[in-house]
């Protein structure tokens, strides 16, 4: 069943000199329950996506474009439906956890205020689920940790914070940015597997990540971004394995294990695309038509699309 259907989306953030098309036009569905990872470079877009989803874009953005949830479209509805959903329905781990945690309030109160602003629980249950909740995320005195504050943290256990203030209302979605970016590989591990084990299941998971290995564990689906667009979907196992976009390839073959090749050029600004394919100027393989025709999604194999002339 179709719980995320996304079509014709577009964030444009206006500043005083320029237009930049941060998302340009993304067709996405997510099933109920399905783990589906959107990796890409480096602004990209990725993190905009997962914002627009969030109804969280700053004040300088236009969007524009359908985001439905279980069939009602988030960008048109009133804010109070919105809040409603948000972190209700639809949680995010957010890319940033320094700037997500309140430095002054201590980690107990500061995951159990979802469930007092929903009405969900009263204080003392709310205070009992958060200890029950710490404790399933690996806190080994979960009651110690929720007195405590954000600083007293190490970066492993912050990120299990962020976990469990997204886990806390019992979301059906969750929308995971970067969640083990600046953690060390051990620790990374672990979260990896936390995540794996408490935040999948019956619940769907849209990762963000430029991290292949990262979302190759945790997806069964990828999406893969490039200068606002999405160029290739399909199955995880099949992308990896035989990657169909030129771009996709070069984020393959950068990789450690295949030889950290990178990608020569950089992405076009998203003040200035260009008019043809966006990946043609660092592509090995373009012709004369990627510079001036923008490809549009191909249908490959019922199960994958790829937005590239070669396959046309
Ligand atoms: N508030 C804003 N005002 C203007 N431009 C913005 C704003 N927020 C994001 N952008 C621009 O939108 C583009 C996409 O940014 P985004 O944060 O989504 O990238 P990303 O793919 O998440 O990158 P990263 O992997 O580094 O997190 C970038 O060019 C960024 O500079
Ligand atoms: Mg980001």
């Amino acid at each position: 069943m179709v719980l995320i259907h996304i079509a014709d989306l577009k964030v444009v953030f206006s500043t005083r000199s320029e237009k930049i098309r941060a998302v340009d036009t993304v067709d996405l569905t997510i099933n109920e329950g399905e783990t589906l990872g959107l990796i890409g470079e480096s602004g990209c877009g990725k993190t905009v996506m997962g914002m627009a989803m969030m109804g969280l874009l700053p004040v300088n953005a236009g969007i524009s474009g359908i985001i439905q949830y279980s069939g009602q479209d988030l960008i048109t509805a009133p804010e109070p439906v919105i809040q409603q959903i948000r972190g209700r329905e639809i949680a995010m781990i957010s890319q940033n956890s320094a700037h997500t945690l309140n430095p002054v309030m201590k980690i107990g109160d500061q995951i159990a205020e979802p469930l007092l602003v929903h009405h969900l629980y009263s204080a003392e249950e709310a205070k009992k689920e958060v200890i029950r909740l710490l404790g399933a995320l690996g806190f080994e005195d979960p009651i110690q940790a929720g007195g405590r504050y954000p600083h007293e943290f190490s970066g492993g256990m912050r990120e299990r914070v962020l976990i469990a203030l997204a886990l806390i209302c019992n979301p059906r979605v969750i929308i995971a940015d970067e969640p083990t970016s600046g953690l060390d590989a051990q620790v990374k591990i672990q979260i990896l597997h936390l995540i794996k084990e408490k935040v999948t299941g019956n619940r769907t998971l849209f990762l963000i990540t430029h991290d292949l290995g990262t979302a190759s564990f945790l997806c069964t689906r990828l999406a893969v971004m490039y200068a606002g667009e999405i160029v290739e979907i399909g199955p995880t196992k099949d992308v990896l394995s035989q990657p169909f976009h030129p771009y996709t390839q070069g984020l393959l073959a950068s990789l450690p294990s295949a030889g950290l090749h990178t990608i020569p050029g950089v992405s076009p600004s998203p003040s200035s695309l260009p008019l043809g394919c966006r990946f043609s100027e660092r592509c090995t393989a373009a012709l004369e038509r990627c510079r001036n025709e923008h490809p549009a999604m191909k249908e490959i194999g019922g199960t994958r699309q790829v937005r590239c002339f070669l396959y046309a």
